[in-house]
């Protein structure tokens, strides 16, 4: 790994800064800004594609995502900071893009705070959010920008294609390989209580499977695409009205790619407040309605009427049991 800090740009950089503050006047406004748009699914990223993006090291090995959100600040998952990690053995890496190879745009900083929510206990619980203060701030670039905060009201629609990014598992147990290149999966948002009823299917009482108010999932039922092992405290990136928002923040998953399963994801809007009472320079940023979100509950029907028969089966038989325990008595 190349722990190296970048060196600036210099001039021409300065130059673009300046152009792109001229066009941003106010500072806030300078988020969800990406030098290119293109999207395709589940392949490599452009380098500069997500700038936001961060890679968090622990003791020196990619541990998770993690989203740009301000000079000094990146926002990621609670369960990427356990009690007793050490908040000295993290480092963030900003602009990477493949994360083998020494990238002259690249930053590296170490943690000089970890602010993890306090509701935050397990796997499947709420609050899976954490800020992250640098230990300096650094200066934004092409290839290091912050995406937006989405506002305490806002609503992204069901069905709207967002992008799940990230350096993790390409499958369950399956690392990505070197050169590591940033990799980015088109994901549709799917509604809560489209998903409770798809986590629902086949579920196993030790796996978490009740999405809860401050989550948000993105995926496909068939499985086969999804945001995996590695990539968790990433950015779940939506763009609206030329903007791109973090709607939400890689959590949890069964079985990354599995049917029925998609992808959980911290919503992030839930924590507007959160985030603005431990950091008063991060303002959310109100979001544009864009359109009305349609029912999906279509998504899960076919699936609960043909999952549903097991247990009926293994209910029947429960119920069988007695009532052959009494017959045979009788008898
Ligand atoms: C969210 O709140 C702002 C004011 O703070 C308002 O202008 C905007 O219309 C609201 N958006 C929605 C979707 O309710």
């Amino acid at each position: 790994m190349a722990h190296r800090v970048g060196l600036g740009l210099g001039q021409l950089e300065a130059v673009a800064i300046l152009l792109l503050l001229g066009l941003f006047p106010s500072g806030l406004a300078f988020c969800g800004v990406a030098s290119q748009a293109r999207i395709t699914g589940g392949s490599r990223a452009a380098a500069g594609q997500w700038p936001w993006q961060v890679s968090i090291t622990y003791d020196g090995t990619h541990a998770c995502g993690g989203s740009l959100v301000s000079e000094q600040w990146v926002l990621s998952a609670a369960h990427c900071f356990p009690r007793e990690h050490a908040k000295e053995d993290y480092e963030v890496k900003l602009g990477a893009h493949q994360l083998d190879s020494y990238t002259p745009e690249a930053e590296v900083r170490t943690v000089a705070q970890v602010i993890s929510h306090s509701s935050y206990h397990e796997e499947g619980s709420q609050g899976d959010i954490a800020l992250l203060r640098l230990n300096r701030p650094v200066t934004f670039s092409r290839y290091i920008r912050p995406i937006c905060l989405p506002a305490a009201n806002a609503s992204f629609p069901n069905g709207l294609q967002c992008t799940v990014t990230g350096w993790g598992h390409v499958a369950p147990s399956v690392s990505l390989l070197a050169p590591r290149p940033l990799q980015q999966l088109e994901v549709p948002l799917i509604s809560r209580e489209t998903c409770n009823c798809l986590y629902n299917i086949d579920a196993k009482p030790e796996e978490p499977h009740f999405i809860q108010q401050d989550m948000l999932c993105a995926g496909y039922v068939q499985g086969g695409k999804d945001a995996c092992q590695g990539d968790s405290g990433g950015p779940l990136s939506c763009l609206v009205g030329g903007l791109w928002y973090l709607a939400g923040i890689v959590s949890w998953g069964d079985a990354c790619g599995a049917p029925n399963r998609p992808g959980v994801y911290t919503l992030t809007s839930s924590y507007a407040s959160w985030i603005h009472y431990h950091v008063t320079e991060l303002q959310p940023r109100v979001v544009p309605q864009i359109q009305e979100s349609q029912p999906d509950s279509h998504l899960c029907v076919n699936h609960q009427a043909f999952n549903t028969a097991p247990t009926q089966g293994f209910l029947g038989l429960l119920l069988l049991l007695p009532l052959g325990l009494t017959l045979g008595l009788l008898c």
